[in-house]
């Protein structure tokens, strides 16, 4: 080959790919200095890329001027080497990497770019906030861990992709400006230029798409694809993040779930190695909630809760059955060896309580010389015997009971229940578990609005059951909705939908979606079912959260490229910023000050 004027010395091999059999052969590697020891006399260089570390060795006697030139190498030079393959002295073998049992000797070196000392080390644990990360997230990524992270991520597209295609499923992209769905979100708005004062919206979910796809005979549909959400973010919640968004037709929730159960086995067995048991559990969300006090329990941990509602509906105290006889729940769990908990825990603990809502918190310790409670008065020996009895606690243990509404009494329990498995060291486990959570309400209350929203999306079919119910009333109608979760994060949902238009009209009607505002805004689902919809149904795989889980990570940001921070800026590029008066004139925008 002729040589031209911008060749560099060529990789022949990868920084991770040099082995015993290597040995005596002549080799070119291209990588990243990353640490650089100088012996005097003799300089060691772990040379780095995607692959792995190499360990390249300048010494005088070998190369006097290429060995001066090696003291000049920094952190993070790029340099290409030339060099012999040699076995490493006996007792210098690093058994911590692959390629440990040799290194290069080097004979030639090609500075290909300085580098400025870098921010912080690339190394898996770095000590620095996670802004100045983001900030610098090139090099952020050069860290192993973020690698690997990122390498999974690829893995499980390719697999899941692989499981899809194998099923007949069919990759179809759909718009990325688009019309808004409600998903319960707030949208992203895109401007158009071309027709003032109209504006395209990102999509929450490509959820009225696929569904039309069914309409036209797509039969089974997959896509990996971005989803925007303009909400509050948190440690799971991303602006933009990616689902891999599946329908199919002619199908129930068995179908639904067998197919999804399927992926699940086949990335836990290809990207970990984990064999996991098919089908999965099955709870309703009136069972999640009241046993764990959450629609995505944790199962790992026990601190099951216990409803004692029917126990305390008699007893003289009247928090307890004033609650119950006004429809409201008392329920209770088992903090085991807790009984020693003294006066200003138990104080904290009452206030934790009331800060996630509740109206207070009865505890009752239990000691092998009675029962040790603020509510002696109230609760005679027999009542409290019973609660010991039904929430299967004994002596040195702390019974925690909450009376409230339903929802708020499940809820504030679910709180303190995650609370008491952390401070009793009790999430550590390395167990997975995965479950379905079904039978959802149809439509959920909102105080603030005072109206109904509707809990997954205004696509889910009620249960057939329930549809005559529903011409009347909307309290007590379920679902054909479904969570997945897994180990207490909500990885995939979906429903099987509504097909025909008059029960979608009828649930538009109920949500408070009048006539002439439906047809605005669904016309065209309500006219693609007018043409042939198939009964079909889908679900939807928060893919961030799922690498999150794979990874062991606690953040999706440690598994997405590029992420936002909390308060929806990309610290790197920066990003949102202003734009020029013309691009706003263009787009018929005023900024108001
Ligand atoms: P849903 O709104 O439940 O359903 O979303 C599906 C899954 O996406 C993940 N997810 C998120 N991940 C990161 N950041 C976010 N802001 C975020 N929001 C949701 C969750 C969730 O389980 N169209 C329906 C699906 C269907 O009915 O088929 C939908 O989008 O893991
Ligand atoms: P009070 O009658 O408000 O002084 O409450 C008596 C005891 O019952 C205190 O220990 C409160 O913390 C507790 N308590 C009050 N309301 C509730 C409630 N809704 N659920 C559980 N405990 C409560």
């Amino acid at each position: 080959m002729k040589k031209t004027r911008n060749a560099f010395l060529k990789r022949t091999h990868t920084c991770g790919e040099l082995r015993k059999e290597h040995i005596g052969e002549t080799v070119v590697l291209n990588g990243w200095v990353d640490t650089r020891r100088d012996l005097g006399g003799v300089i060691f260089i772990d040379l780095r890329d995607r692959y792995g570390i190499s360990q390249i060795v300048f010494a005088p006697q070998h190369h006097e001027e290429i060995y001066r030139r090696a003291q000049t190498l920094r952190a993070e030079y790029v340099i290409a080497v030339k060099g012999v393959v040699e076995h490493r002295p006996e007792g210098t073998y690093n058994p911590n990497i692959p390629t440990g049992e040799v290194d290069v000797i080097v004979q030639e070196l090609e500075i290909l770019n300085k580098a400025e000392t870098p921010p912080f080390h690339i190394q898996d644990r770095v000590d620095v906030n996670e802004d100045h990360r983001l900030r610098y997230r090139y090099i952020d990524l050069r860290r192993p861990v973020m690698r690997n992270n990122l390498l999974m991520r690829h893995k499980m597209a390719q697999a899941a992709r692989r499981y899809f295609n194998e099923h007949n499923f069919i990759e179809i992209e759909t718009p990325v400006l688009m019309k808004s769905t409600p998903e319960g979100a707030r949208d992203f708005l895109v401007p158009s230029r071309i027709n003032k004062g109209k504006f395209y919206a990102l999509p929450q979910s490509p959820q009225t798409y696929k569904q039309i796809l069914m309409v036209s005979g797509f039969d089974r549909y997959f896509q990996i694809v971005k989803c925007f959400r303009d909400e509050d973010l948190r440690a799971d919640r991303q602006p933009e993040f990616t689902q891999i968004d599946v329908e199919m037709s002619f199908v129930e929730e068995e179908n639904i779930f067998a197919m999804s159960e399927g992926l699940m086995v086949r990335l836990l067995k290809e990207v970990l190695d984990v064999e996991v048991a098919a089908p999965f559990d099955q709870l309703t969300f009136k069972e999640a909630m009241e046993r764990y006090g959450s629609d995505k329990p944790d199962r790992r941990f026990g601190l099951e809760i216990v409803t004692l509602s029917d126990i305390v509906k008699n007893v003289s105290f009247k928090v307890f059955s004033d609650t119950v006889n006004n429809g409201g729940a008392v329920a209770g769990f088992v903090a085991p060896g807790c009984a020693s908990y003294t006066r200003n825990q138990l104080d904290n603990l009452v206030d934790l309580t009331k800060s996630l809502g509740a109206r207070g918190l009865v505890y009752v310790k239990v000691t092998e010389n009675g029962f040790e409670t603020p509510v002696q008065k109230f609760l005679s020996q027999d009542d409290l015997s019973a609660i010991t009895e039904a929430v299967g606690a004994v002596a040195g243990d702390l019974i925690l009971i909450v009376a409230d509404t339903w929802k708020k009494c499940y809820e504030v329990l679910g709180d303190l229940r995650l609370e008491f498995g952390k401070r009793l060291d009790r999430m550590q486990s390395n167990k997975i578990d995965l479950l379905w959570v079904t039978e959802f309400p149809l439509f959920e209350w909102n105080e603030e609005d005072k109206r109904y929203y509707a809990m997954h999306h205004p696509f889910t079919s009620p249960r057939e059951e329930d549809i005559e119910k529903l011409k009347d009333s909307v309290e007590g109608v379920k679902a054909r909705a479904y969570d997945l979760v897994m180990n207490g994060n909500e990885i995939a949902g979906g429903s099987i939908r509504i097909h025909t238009p008059e029960l979608q009209s009828l649930v538009f009607e109920k949500l408070g979606i009048g006539r002439k505002e439906a047809d605005e805004k669904f016309g065209f689902l309500l006219n693609a079912f007018k043409y042939g919809a198939p009964p079909h149904g889908g679900i939807a795989f928060g893919f961030d959260r799922m690498v999150m889980l794979f990874a062991g990570m606690k953040s999706i940001r440690d598994v997405i490229a590029f992420p936002k921070t909390s308060s929806g800026l990309s610290l790197m590029d920066g990003s949102p910023s202003e734009v020029s008066d013309e691009q706003l004139k263009e787009l018929h925008l005023k900024i108001r000050s």
